[in-house]
C-alpha cells in the first residue's frame, strides 16, 4: 500500500524526521525560510498531512484547496494563531500543537530578559564594544533591582507559571491575572490574584506577557495600558509580537512613560533593521528564540511528527486544538 505523502515545511530535528520518514512519502522544504504562499497551498494540496511552523500561513483558503486530501495539521508551536482552527474543524481536520515541552525553556528566555531590561545587560554590551566606558561613578548605568521587585504576570499558562517558579528564586512578589485563577498555584508558589489587568499594569515593577494571541488579545497592550505603568517599570514579551502594539510601546520608551522593554517576539517579524523600536537604547530584542534550545526543539518536533502520524492513522492526537475534528 502507498504510503501517505506529508510535507513538512522546514528542516528540524534529525529524531522527529526519521519517525515521519518511515511512515509517510515525506516532502521537507528545502529552506529555512518558509514556503511562499502558493507553494505552501500547491504542496498541502497534494498530501495527506501537514507539519508546519508559526510562519505558515495556514488559513482558510489553504484549508478548503487542501481539504479533500488533507487528513491532519500539525503545527511545531504551543500557539496556533496561524492556523485556522475553526475552517480545519469544519472539515474535520484534526490541528495538533506541542505544548507540555517548551513552556521551562521559554520561562528561561523570559528571566534572561527581565535581568536583561533591568541591569541594562544588553545596553552595557554595545557600551563597552563601542569604547564608551570610561570608568566608574556612583551613578554610572544605573538600573533597577530584580530580587525584592513586584513581579505582573499576565497570563497563568505554563510558560506564565514557570515564570513565576523562578521569580521565586529571586525573593519577587508576584501578582497575576489570568482568565482563570488558580488557587492552588496561588497557595504553592504564594501567587497573589489581581481581578483585572489594570491592577496588575499599576502595581508591578516588572511585567511578563503569556496571553495567547488571539482576536481579544491583540494590541492587548497599548498606549492606555502603558500610560497605567510605573515610569520606572519593564514589560517583557514572549509570547507573540502582536499583544503588543509596537507604535504604542515605541511613544512610551521614547517619552519615559515606562523605563523599558524586552521582546523575543514583535510586530513584524522578523523586525526591520529600520524599524523605530531599534534606535531605542532601552529596548532589548531577541529573534523569536524562546523555544530555542537543542533540548527543547527536538522534543516539540518529536510531538509534532507524533501528532502528524497519528492523525494519518484517524487515532486522536496528543495535543490538539480541536479534539471536535475527529467527530466530524
Ligand atoms: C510557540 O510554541 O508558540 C513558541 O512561540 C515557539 O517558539
Amino acid at each position: 500500500m502507498a504510503k501517505p505523502r506529508v510535507l513538512v515545511t522546514r528542516r528540524m530535528a534529525e529524531e522527529a524526521l526519521a519517525l515521519i520518514r518511515e511512515a509517510t512519502d515525506t516532502y521537507l522544504w528545502p529552506e529555512d525560510t518558509a514556503p511562499p504562499y502558493e507553494t505552501l497551498v500547491a504542496e498541502a494540496s497534494r498530501s495527506d498531512g501537514l507539519l508546519c511552523m508559526l510562519e505558515d500561513r495556514v488559513d482558510e483558503g489553504l484549508i478548503q484547496a487542501a481539504a479533500p486530501r488533507l487528513r491532519v495539521i500539525s503545527q511545531m508551536a504551543v500557539g496556533v494563531d496561524n492556523v485556522d482552527v475553526e475552517a480545519a474543524t469544519r472539515r474535520g481536520i484534526p490541528v495538533g500543537h506541542t505544548p507540555g515541552v517548551l513552556a521551562p525553556t521559554v520561562a528561561d528566555l523570559a528571566f534572561a530578559l527581565i535581568l536583561a531590561s533591568a541591569r541594562r545587560v544588553a545596553e552595557g554590551d554595545r557600551y563597552v564594544r563601542q569604547g564608551r566606558w570610561k570608568g566608574w561613578h556612583p551613578t554610572f548605568f544605573l538600573g533597577y533591582d530584580v530580587h525584592g521587585a513586584t513581579l505582573g504576570i499576565l497570563g497563568l499558562g505554563g510558560t506564565g507559571t514557570e515564570v513565576a517558579k523562578r521569580a521565586r528564586g529571586f525573593s519577587m512578589r508576584i501578582i497575576y491575572h489570568s482568565r482563570t485563577r488558580k488557587p492552588h498555584l496561588e497557595a504553592e508558589l504564594g501567587l497573589e490574584w489581581r481581578p483585572d489587568m489594570d491592577s496588575v499594569l499599576r502595581e508591578a515593577d516588572i511585567v511578563t506577557l503569556h496571553v495567547p494571541l488571539s482576536a481579544e488579545t491583540r494590541h492587548l497592550i497599548g498606549q492606555r495600558e502603558l500610560g497605567l505603568m510605573k515610569p520606572s517599570a519593564i514589560l517583557v514579551n514572549t509570547t507573540r509580537g502582536p499583544v503588543v502594539d509596537p507604535g504604542a510601546l515605541y511613544q512610551a520608551l521614547k517619552g519615559g512613560v515606562i523605563s523599558g522593554a524586552a521582546l523575543d517576539v514583535t510586530e513584524p517579524e522578523p523586525l526591520p533593521p529600520d524599524d523605530p523600536l531599534l534606535t531605542l537604547e532601552n529596548l532589548v530584542v531577541t529573534p523569536h528564540i524562546g523555544s530555542a534550545s537543542v533540548a527543547t526543539r527536538t522534543g516539540m518536533a518529536v510531538t509534532a511528527a507524533r501528532n502528524l502520524l497519528a492523525g494519518l492513522r484517524g487515532e486522536p492526537l496528543l495535543h490538539c486544538v480541536n479534539a471536535d475534528a475527529l467527530k466530524r
